[in-house]
């Protein structure tokens, strides 16, 4: 493995390249949902790849984060609300990071943009009303995937073979197409439908320039307004 031209190559591939969007947080709103909302519209008018992918950033009870990238499948920005919606399984390991700290953070990143949201907050799992309208809204292969085996669990496998591992893994596949063809109404026990309601954001713009104007704005939530303060990028 020729790792010293693979660093050579990290080495070479710019960032923040531009030519980018523009950003003068004097213009902001006081509450940060406008700015998402701006934000969000700009990715998605401008073809963005997949600008409803972002980082859930978990810790369990001990404070040892993970993270991962999961779908935004909502949100509520209105009437003060600053909500992201996202679904999972309540068995896997976000599942149970949520269930012992219900504390998370979200990240996206938009390239062609040069603009990174973060948001943090608390998080709720919503009632099994909600999980099913979000699993019965899914498309067939979806819903089969979500039959195929708990979430995060590892596949049985006789002395970590992974060969035995993935004749379990097609076996469950097959079985979660016979519950789905039984019941197109099934929808797994654990599947949950989560809200981080959140109570910080920060907003980056990154300048392409050679003065590398990057612009950090903040937001916390006090009570029931918003402080916004600009942060040293
Ligand atoms: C583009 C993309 C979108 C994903 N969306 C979701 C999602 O909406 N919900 C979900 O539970 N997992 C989603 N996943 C899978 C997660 O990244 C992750 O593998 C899974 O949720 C298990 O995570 P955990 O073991 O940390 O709980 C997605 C993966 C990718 C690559």
């Amino acid at each position: 493995m020729d790792t010293e031209a693979l660093r050579e190559r990290l080495r070479g591939t710019p960032a923040l390249a531009g030519p980018l969007a523009a950003f003068d947080p004097r213009e902001a709103a006081p509450e940060p949902g406008p700015l998402f909302a701006d934000w969000l519209t700009a990715a998605l008018d401008d073809g963005v790849p997949e600008p409803h992918v972002m980082t859930l950033s978990t810790a369990d009870a001990a404070g040892r984060p993970s993270s991962r990238v999961l779908m935004l499948r909502g949100f509520e920005l209105d009437a003060g609300a600053f909500d992201f919606v996202f679904a999972s399984d309540a068995a896997s390991r976000k599942g149970h990071e949520l269930t012992a700290n219900p504390y998370a953070a979200l990240n996206w990143y938009w390239p062609q943009h040069g603009r990174q949201i973060r948001v943090g907050g608390t998080v709720v799992a919503l009632d099994r009303a909600a999980a099913r309208r979000d699993f019965l809204g899914r498309s067939e292969p979806a819903r089969i995937a979500g039959f195929t085996g708990l979430m995060s669990a590892e596949l049985p496998s006789a002395e970590g073979s992974v060969s035995d591992a993935y004749t379990a893994y097609e076996q469950g596949r097959a079985r979660a197409r016979e519950i789905v063809a039984a019941d197109p109404r099934a929808v797994p026990e654990g599947h949950t439908v989560y809200v981080l309601r959140a109570d910080e954001a920060e907003f980056f713009q990154g300048d392409a320039t050679a003065d590398r104007f990057h612009r950090r704005l903040r937001y916390v939530r006090e009570g029931d307004r918003w402080i916004r303060r600009m942060l040293w990028p």
